[in-house]
């Protein structure tokens, strides 16, 4: 689609999220009346004009669009169709049939590698007037629709598509009733779609639009930008999957389209699906271990092609909430790095007294203290939330220091810096409690 035609697509887009449906409609249509073949134009004028005026009349509207929608590619957008034709009080079901049967597993028109769809000329939008308004507007609007829908409908292609990730790894009676559980957002650009540390189940598509992903991490850190995600891109996953607090805030880069789906439903789909289940486990291990190497200052210190290696020698260890990582007094298990989750570094002194050194998330790391003084752990680690790690064992650590001796110059210099802090914590302890016993 060219630059041109974007821009009244997103104004679009912001007159739908603002409730503003008239000026939306106007954007929308411009680009419509200039480009029969926007599906997301479509699809616009569709459901808008459906809101303002007879939604049987935009039925086939929404079908076509969500027709273009699969043939160019973009199966979220043909689901938004599919649950805004629902919302509209129309029948879903031949926009669900239709694309669960074009990308469920064993589709004949699924390839490896499709042919991309081709991108639109810069057109033009067509001139609306503001003062196009109420009955007049629903016309013009029914008139641009229908003159796609007609095109689109008996145009509608049965060419090779890619697989859609996700989607693709269920076979059509599967993908058909894992389509109905989503439900479609409008939000306009800069609006929040997830907050980082906060709890929350649900996980959501891009099917238009940008989001962007930034970690901030500790509150004096400098906020880390992790990816700007189009359509197609899943967010919200990894809290669902991990059952800890969300590792990053995702913010709307410009105004989006977006698939939203309840844990519940995801749940109760993956446990009916274990394929699904894979899928999803593996996207988030990708994204885990891609922020873990931005985050570890251990992992970010090496070249990336000794990083693949390092990490290649540690495995995933997972702990529940209130689960002990590290017993104090003890040898650990082997060099710990944080991948999702929080953990409490406590010290307990010879009165049994507890003291909370430091509450530590993705990109630190635990048991290095232990394992590079060689001395038995000075303090205990407890996981806060569900937490995921990945541990290097401790007999494997010298293979590894030799293999990478600059992690081990940095992690020596960590060691050496907290062992003189938890020092420095345990003697204010033991003045305070000197200072308890002189009174
Ligand atoms: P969750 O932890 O539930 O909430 C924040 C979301 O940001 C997270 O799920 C992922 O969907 C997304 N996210 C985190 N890290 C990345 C990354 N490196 N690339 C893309 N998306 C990410």
């Amino acid at each position: 689609m060219g630059e041109v035609a974007q821009r009244p697509l997103d104004r679009a887009l912001e007159g739908w999220a603002s409730g503003s449906l008239e000026a939306g409609l106007r954007a929308a249509l411009s680009v419509l009346e200039v480009q029969k073949e926007s599906a997301l134009a479509l699809l616009a004028c569709s459901y808008l004009g459906g809101k303002l005026g007879d939604p049987a009349g935009f039925a086939d509207g929404l079908r076509a669009a969500a027709e273009r929608a699969t043939d160019a590619g973009q199966l979220p957008l043909a689901i938004v169709a599919g649950a805004l034709s629902r919302e509209l009080g129309l029948d879903p079901a031949p926009i669900f049939d239709a694309a669960a049967a074009a990308y469920g597993k064993g589709s004949a028109r699924l390839k490896r590698q499709a042919p991309p769809a081709l991108p639109g000329g810069a057109v033009k939008p067509a001139s609306v007037p503001n003062s196009l308004a109420g009955k007049a507007l629903i016309e013009r609007v029914e008139k641009a629709v229908r003159a796609s829908a007609e095109e689109l409908l008996t145009a509608h292609g049965h060419g090779p598509l890619s697989p859609a990730p996700l989607f693709s790894s269920l076979d059509p009676p599967a993908l058909r009733s894992f389509l109905e559980i989503f439900e479609p957002r409008v939000m306009p650009a800069g609006a929040p779609v997830v907050e980082e540390k906060t709890f929350g189940g649900d996980a959501f598509v891009v099917a238009h639009g940008e989001l962007e992903v930034t970690r901030h991490g500790a509150v004096d850190a400098d906020p880390v930008h992790l990816a700007r995600l189009g359509a197609g891109a899943l967010v919200g996953e990894m809290a669902l999957l991990s059952r800890a607090p969300r590792s990053a805030t995702v913010v709307t880069a410009a105004p989006a389209l977006l698939l939203t789906a309840s844990k519940q439903a995801l749940d109760v789909a993956v446990t009916k699906n274990p394929e699904l289940g894979r899928e999803f486990a593996e996207h988030c291990r990708r994204r885990m271990l891609d922020n873990l190497v931005k985050a570890s200052p251990i992992l970010r210190s090496v070249s990336p092609l000794e990083r693949a290696e390092l990490v290649r020698r540690f495995s995933i260890r997972a702990f529940e909430q209130g689960e002990r990582i590290i017993q104090q007094g003890h040898a650990p298990d082997g060099l710990f790095l944080i991948a999702s989750g929080e953990v409490a570094v406590v010290h307990q002194d010879e009165a049994a007294e507890s003291t909370v050194l430091a509450r530590l998330g993705p990109g630190e790391t635990v048991g290095e203290v232990a394992l590079v003084l060689r001395r038995p752990a000075i303090a205990e680690v407890v996981a806060n939330h569900p937490t995921v790690t990945l541990l290097l064992p401790a007999e494997r650590f010298l293979e590894m220091a030799r293999a990478h001796p600059k992690v081990l110059v940095d992690l020596y210099e960590l060691a050496v810096g907290r062992d003189q802090e938890t020092a420095a914590a345990a003697e204010i302890e033991a003045a305070d409690l000197d200072d308890s016993i002189l009174v």
